[in-house]
């Protein structure tokens, strides 16, 4: 069956009678006019149609678990959206933490992850009564369990472990293979429990967490790595008499950006992990587990989509003819780190023909500001409203504010409606956490 991931544009995209592209009911050209560009847009059809393919997908898995990882778009109208949709959090720092627990998130839903956490965040996990803290290493074991005895209080926490898969994603977004710098390498898991069995006693352990990358189109590895974490949950049994019943499989399943990618549907992994998980509780001999999913990508990205207006162009002779647009890597770094493809199209020109090859240029000072290298579209002319797809994940949670440049507005638009649930940022912004020392004063 196939899934709102394997979408290129949001659900509820279309032409309207005016000629225009519109999403979520409202016309694209008018959401530039009434807020600017650049603009991020993100439909809330697309974001609950992902979350109820999730649910479709492992409904056969009574003891299943969804946790948004917020780090895709941390906000607290998107929070608010994947709590209402039953959905936790994965967080990943004091602001993941502080912003899920400003929407009202159950906070007992919420997992706190990361190889480096500090004093101070996992401070904060303990007293917002974050449910799970996925410890990272032996460092963190020993520094979450001085912070829980200083507050007389028992930190749930999981191990995270390097389950030693290769995943054939780009190599930035690889996490699961053995010289990552994530989680305890399966080498070391014994000397961890034995140290939390024996030493560290305001640790309770409950289970084991893997991730192995981001934007994974394969899908017989989600079946090995849940394998990897049921064998050892069962050998520390064996070994520790110790009944772990949690285990958390990460997020990674892709999203189509371009026409070319083919994303597995969710659907298909759901069908793969249960499948597995059930042959292993049986081979393994184990009580069946709680099983918990920390999508990020996949839920968001679809949804969201990017406006940016045409300015200045440059016909290289007997070469590229290059547009550019008020945004840039500044608001969609990926093209520059990763080599990230886009798909765009030209919001009040949808139906032209696309006649011509043209390079979108990003408006940062760095030639590798490039949006995109590549495509054909209709005659571009400045003051056309271009929309890219697929934005939604890892685009305004990467942006910065390079060349001094304020981050742009994000409207969540649905049933005709458009609400700003981020605002544009102000020059007055830009400055407020300038200081000048006094000496320097006039
Ligand atoms: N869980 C853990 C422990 C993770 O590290 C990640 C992503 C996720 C879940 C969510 O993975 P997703 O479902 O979104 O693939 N900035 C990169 C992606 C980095 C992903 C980091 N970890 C990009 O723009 O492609």
């Amino acid at each position: 069956m196939n899934s709102t991931n394997q979408s290129l544009k949001p659900i509820t995209t279309k032409i309207n009678q005016a000629g225009n592209l519109e999403i979520g009911g409202c016309d694209l050209v008018e959401l530039a006019e009434k807020y600017g560009t650049p603009l991020y847009v993100l439909d809330e059809e697309t974001i609950r149609a992902v979350c109820q393919d999730y649910k479709n997908a492992f409904k056969t898995y009574s003891k299943v678990n969804f946790m948004f990882a917020s780090k895709a778009l941390c906000s607290m109208a998107t929070s608010a959206i994947a709590a209402s949709e039953g959905f936790g959090f994965d967080v990943v720092s004091a602001g993941e933490i502080y912003t899920v627990h400003k929407a009202g998130a159950d906070m007992s839903k919420v997992l706190f992850n990361g190889n480096n956490k500090s004093y101070d965040e996992l401070s904060l996990a303990l007293k917002l009564g974050v449910g799970r803290i996925s410890v990272d290493n032996f460092f963190e074991l020993s520094l979450l369990n001085e912070i829980a005895k200083s507050y007389n209080k028992t930190a749930d926490i999981l191990l995270r472990i390097t389950p030693g898969i290769e995943c054939h994603t780009h190599e930035y977004i690889q996490t699961g293979h053995l010289d990552s710098k994530f989680g305890f390498d399966l080498t070391q898991i014994d000397e961890a429990v034995e140290l939390i069995l024996n030493d560290f006693t305001n640790l309770k352990l409950h289970g084991l967490h893997a991730h192995i990358g981001s934007q994974i189109f394969e899908t017989s590895i989600y079946g090995d790595e849940i394998e990897i974490l049921v064998k050892e949950i069962a050998r520390l049994d064996k070994k520790f008499g110790l009944k772990l019943n949690e285990i958390n499989a990460g997020g990674g399943l892709g999203v189509k950006y371009t026409d070319s990618d083919c994303p597995p549907s969710t659907f298909t992994i759901a069908e793969i992990i249960i499948n597995r998980l059930n042959e292993c509780v049986e081979k393994y001999n184990i009580e069946p587990p709680a099983l918990f999913i920390e999508p990020g990508r996949s839920i968001i990205s679809t949804a969201g989509v990017t406006l940016y207006t045409v300015g200045s162009s440059k016909q290289v002779p007997k070469g590229k003819a290059y547009f550019a647009v008020d945004g840039g890597m500044a608001d969609n770094p990926r093209p520059s780190m990763y080599q990230a493809e886009y798909y765009a199209e030209i919001a009040n020109k949808p139906d032209f023909e696309p006649l011509q090859d043209v390079t979108i240029a990003g408006r940062f000072c760095e030639s590798g500001d490039i949006l995109i290298k590549n495509i054909k579209l209709p005659q571009l002319e400045e003051g056309d409203i271009l929309c890219v797809y697929n934005t939604g994940a890892y685009n305004y949670s990467m942006a910065s504010n390079y060349n001094r440049v304020q981050k742009p507005a994000m409207v969540l638009v649905n049933n005709s409606q458009s609400d700003i649930i981020i605002k544009r940022e102000t020059l007055e912004d830009l400055t407020a956490h300038d200081e000048i020392p006094h000496r320097l004063r006039k």
